[in-house]
């Protein structure tokens, strides 16, 4: 850490004075050294990769605010789905000084501006996505993602009751931004899901399947390039019209909420699902306003709630314990190691919570997360 560097040299400096010349007290102008820097706060930088996913705005402000409440000085910077954009913004963040980067990158195109910052001494949290491919971090924090894509898995198989089913029922998948290296792990935590049900035959895959990730050529062939709702209608109305124009689809694997209203939309502009109860079983992720309404109306089926509050708190937790250089200790979280490629960096998981019409209610309004206005 730059500022602690810094202090502990000052303090070495006035000790090695006192031991050379006896001196007592250390001179005035290293005195007023010492005060600067113990009244200049710690400061946070936090790049965030875009608001076209609504999510992001309130984890940006949920940090600063969290940062701030603990006494640290913070700025948020959106990139707007722009990995460009969001280097620029990292330099400025490093020429303004600051101690610490949370960041949750655009892509692995970031890895430069990165190198930047930890031979600055900069300090990097890596936030909800990993940082792939670098090894200029020690620290991810995020929640469970596989646990999101069982959550929507298992409410397909719930909703169809796949384990009683003696028909075969018809489903289409999508995934996130392969530019992402979270779409990979929901996608995988869903089809441990999904696969056994679709050997047995009890699930039809209309269009591709890649049974795992791992299937890049296929993935690529369901994934969203950078989670953009017009890309995952587009795929959608092609859907309907090409692979999906002599079935009747009971569900549709959507990994976040602006996927599954695209895909809800499309659905809406064809005659066999232009009523609400001929929708297929749309999942999602996230929790957005216009997707609890969604949930509210029975148009989309489910969501994946990530408390935003809760991951940014846990994340300017983590930023002081390292700040401190003390054991970080995060309350709801478990630790664990992930893989960037480079390195295995600690990693600390939240729990994602499962949404539907029976809870949103409790989940997202009691909590306080949204007002009951801004639903209704
Ligand atoms: C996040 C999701 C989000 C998606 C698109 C992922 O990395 O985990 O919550 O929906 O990016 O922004």
């Amino acid at each position: 850490m730059k500022k602690m560097l810094a202090l502990t040299l000052v303090l070495l400096l006035g000790m090695t004075m006192v031991f050379a010349g006896g001196q007592q007290e250390a001179p005035a102008e290293e005195e007023s050294m010492v005060q600067e820097m113990e009244q200049e706060p710690f400061f946070i930088g936090l790049a965030m990769p875009e608001t076209h996913v609504l999510r992001w705005i309130t984890d940006g402000a949920a940090l600063k605010e969290n940062a701030e409440a603990m006494g640290y000085k913070a700025e948020v910077a959106f990139a707007d789905g722009d990995q460009t954009k969001q280097n620029q913004q990292i330099s400025d963040f490093i020429t303004k000084g600051i101690d610490l980067l949370i960041v949750a990158s655009v892509n692995t195109g970031v890895n430069a501006v990165l190198s930047e910052a930890a031979e600055e001494g900069i300090e990097i949290i890596s936030y909800d996505r990993l940082l792939m491919d670098s090894a200029d971090f020690n620290y991810y924090i995020t929640f469970n993602l596989e646990k999101v894509g069982e959550l929507q898995a298992t409410s397909i198989e719930d909703a169809l009751d796949l384990k009683n089913a003696t028909e075969p029922k018809n489903i289409t998948l999508f995934a996130g931004s392969p530019t992402d290296n979270n779409a990979y792990f929901f996608y995988d935590g869903a089809m441990k899901v999904l696969n056994p049900y679709i050997e047995k035959g009890t699930l039809n895959v209309v269009g591709p399947y890649p049974m795992t990730s791992a299937d890049k050529e296929n993935f690529n062939r369901i994934a969203t390039e950078g989670w953009r709702a017009e890309v995952a209608k587009a795929r959608m109305e092609n859907l309907l019209s090409n692979d999906a124009r002599d079935v009747v689809l009971d569900a549709i694997l959507a990994p976040n909420d602006p996927v599954a209203r695209a895909c809800i939309e499309a659905c809406l502009n064809d005659a066999k699902y232009d009523t609400v109860d001929k929708l297929p079983i749309v999942t999602g992720q996230d929790g957005e306003i216009p997707s609890i309404q969604y949930i509210r109306d029975g148009k989309q089926h489910m969501t994946v709630f990530k408390d935003s509050r809760l991951l940014a708190k846990a994340a300017i937790q983590l930023a002081d314990s390292i700040i401190k250089g003390i054991d970080p200790n995060i309350p709801g979280t478990v630790k664990t190691m992930f893989d960037t490629n480079k390195k295995m960096v600690d990693t600390y998981l939240l729990t994602p919570i499962l949404v539907t019409k029976d809870n949103y209610k409790e989940i997202v309004i009691d909590s306080g997360y949204y007002k009951a206005e801004e639903i209704e």
